[in-house]
């Protein structure tokens, strides 16, 4: 299978490939897209081919996909970007990089989405069969453009169009992303008791591997997370960080926003996370 993947570049990405190359052989049956190309020369020296442009370019899109069998789109426009960014890459861009990989004869798409497309209130674990209610809270259209995304995606499966699978991650953290540590500029806001659905690199991979490669038709969609979320309190004790004054005093609205269902992908794909909780990650010092 000839698998193109975006956002190589990133956090997610820069962990995935040589993963998937270890799966699916070094012999250039793994193509990255990304805007630069030095950047790439990771991926290239363990053996994947590159591709040059801009997902937002049709014609660097078009180009990208030629002769691929299948798409793993992990990039996304999220980090401090404006809206109409977010919108661009989020939906527009990834519905038409699935349409051009459909017209090349692509015949699967793993949509990397997030688990903030859950809303609040739900008094228990978010499915993948609850409609999301994304909000704006801190991270401004992104929720709502990767939704948008998913559902344009999954349309385009149903009209016939191509097998796609949508993969929403929780915090993903690990091997050095310095996002572990970033988490205390919000959770230091949070109460004591709120709990933050991580997983790690490894398991992401893991996960993302297990969907692309899994038979049946697609069109489905599966959590990816860990299977011990941790409050507010243990992010600091993690980080080594103090506990802000205050916290423990903080209300807690809903308990359970943020936290995910992890049955699907345990029981349909065979997903057991090698690190269940940070703690785990930490005592096998890959944080
Ligand atoms: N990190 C998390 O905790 C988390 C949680 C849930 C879901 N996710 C999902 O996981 C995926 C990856 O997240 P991440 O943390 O790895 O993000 P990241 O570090 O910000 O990486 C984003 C990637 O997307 C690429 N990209 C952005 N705009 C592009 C464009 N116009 N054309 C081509 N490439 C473009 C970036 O390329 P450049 O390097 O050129 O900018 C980079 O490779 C996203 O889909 C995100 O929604 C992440």
């Amino acid at each position: 299978m000839r698998i193109l993947v975006t956002g190589t570049t990133g956090e997610v990405g820069r962990r995935f490939v040589p993963r998937l190359l270890r799966r699916a052989g070094a012999d250039g049956s793994v193509r990255v897209l990304v805007r630069d190309a030095a950047r790439a020369e990771p991926s290239a020296r363990l053996g994947a081919e590159v591709a040059l442009g801009d997902l937002r370019d049709p014609s660097d899109v078009r180009e990208a996909v030629a002769g691929v069998d299948a798409v793993v789109n992990i990039a996304a426009a999220f980090r401090g970007v404006p809206d109409d960014e977010a919108w661009a890459v989020n939906q527009d861009a990834a519905l038409r990089l699935a349409r051009a990989a459909a017209e090349a004869g692509a015949r699967r798409f793993v949509q990397v989405s997030t688990n903030l497309v859950y809303g609040a209130g739900l008094g228990r674990p978010a499915t993948e069969d609850d409609e999301p209610a994304p909000g704006t809270a801190g991270w401004g259209a992104y929720p709502a453009s990767k939704r948008e995304a998913e559902r344009g995606l999954l349309a385009l499966h149903a009209e016939g169009g191509m097998d796609v699978r949508v993969a929403r991650l929780a915090f993903v953290y690990g091997e050095g992303d310095p996002h572990l540590a970033q988490s205390l500029r919000w959770a230091g806001r949070w109460a004591a008791h709120q709990r933050l659905h991580m997983v790690h690199h490894a398991d992401v991979a893991q996960g993302l591997l297990r969907v692309l490669f899994a038979a049946g038709p697609g069109g489905r969609i599966w959590n990816i997370a860990d299977d011990a979320p941790v409050t507010a309190v243990e992010l600091h004790l993690v980080n080594g960080a103090e506990l802000p004054g205050g916290m423990a005093a903080r209300p807690l609205p809903d308990p359970w926003e943020g936290i995910v269902s992890t049955l699907r992908i345990r029981d349909e794909l065979g997903f057991r996370p090698l690190y269940p909780s940070v703690w785990t990650a930490r005592d096998a010092g890959v944080l």
